[in-house]
């Protein structure tokens, strides 16, 4: 399972979930890093066109609505998702977003594959971007996207990626963590490396693959954090959240079933009673195509040598 949902043995999400975690999706997004997109796009862009951004897996369109009014320059989104139904809320919710310069978006839906938005779907495309979406494919997939958005000259903003970062703290701010969490957590991180339908998927891998590609064309890479703090004030998502952990401990180790209902009823009460706090990691990424206007290039710093290819 994505571990950001509760949904994903298949790779199917309710709009229901979709929308009980858009606000916490962004308020845990790096702000630095959209303004950093806005700035190469605002380079990049000639004053009379509109930039082409797809957003690839846009479910019902979060990632748009966050990003479209904080981007000066005129856009012409192309939202992409295998799910007809999302992606028809993606448009009604859409239709009337704005540029942060006030200029109203234009907007398109695709129907389509994330094998199949490699072609057609990212034509023209000046920035590829993406939230919560690389858990579910596969190192096959990452590299063909890489190699195509070097062939485009595009730019990549994908947000929320989970980095299998997983922590209880009680009110002090101390971490808890016994035998039966880390059974949990491991037994998670095993089940998002399923197939989803698009190959062996990289599950909490997906962070590191991805810089590794962007890497190996060249890319200039900006990384920073983006976790979910999850308290008794978001218990709509905590509780549904920890109920789709809870089924897919049960579909990825069902001889362990009263060791999981233990540990899934220990937690939530502890939760629910206000003891205890969840943070749960994700890492956004922002990677410039080499060839980046001059001064769009970041502080080296953010590429460690280990990220660099030999
Ligand atoms: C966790 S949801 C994220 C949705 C949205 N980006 C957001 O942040 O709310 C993942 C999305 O990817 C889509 N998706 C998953 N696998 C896909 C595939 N193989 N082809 C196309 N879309 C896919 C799902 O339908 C879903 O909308």
């Amino acid at each position: 399972m994505n571990t950001s949902s509760p949904l994903a043995a298949d790779a199917h999400f309710s709009d229901t979930w979709l929308t009980l975690r858009e606000p916490v999706d962004h308020r845990a997004r790096d702000a630095q890093l959209t303004h950093a997109a806005d700035h190469w796009l605002a380079q990049r862009a000639s004053a009379s066109t509109a930039a082409t951004l797809v957003d690839l897996g846009c479910g019902s369109g979060s990632n748009l609505r966050y990003l479209a009014p904080r981007l000066h320059t005129p856009q012409r989104w192309r939202l992409v998702d295998h799910d007809p139904s999302l992606l028809e809320h993606a448009r009604s919710r859409c239709d009337t977003l704005a540029s942060a310069a006030g200029e109203p978006i234009q907007l398109t839906v695709h129907e389509a594959t994330l094998a199949q938005a490699l072609d057609e779907a990212l034509t023209g495309a000046d920035l590829v971007t993406a939230s919560a979406l690389f858990d579910l494919v596969s190192a096959e997939w990452i590299d063909a996207l890489a190699a195509r958005c070097r062939e485009l000259g595009c730019a990549v903003l994908f947000t929320l990626s989970v980095d299998g970062e997983i922590h209880f703290q009680d009110s002090a701010g101390k971490t808890l963590e016994d035998g039966d969490d880390r059974f949990v957590f491991d037994t998670l991180a095993a089940h998002q490396q399923r197939d989803k339908g698009a190959g062996e998927a990289l599950g909490t891998l997906a962070p590191t693959y991805l810089k590794q590609a962007f890497l190996r064309h060249g890319y200039h890479l900006r990384e920073a954090p983006s976790p979910w703090r999850l308290g008794r004030e978001t218990w709509p998502l905590i509780d549904a959240l920890i109920a789709g952990w809870r089924t897919a401990l049960l579909e990825q180790a069902p001889a362990q079933a009263t060791r999981i209902e233990n540990w899934y009823r220990t937690r939530l009460s502890a939760l629910d009673a206000g003891r205890l706090m969840l943070t749960l990691g994700h890492r956004d990424l922002l990677a410039l195509p080499p060839d980046s206007p001059p001064g769009m290039s970041f502080d080296t710093s953010f590429e460690t040598s280990q990220d660099r290819p030999a």
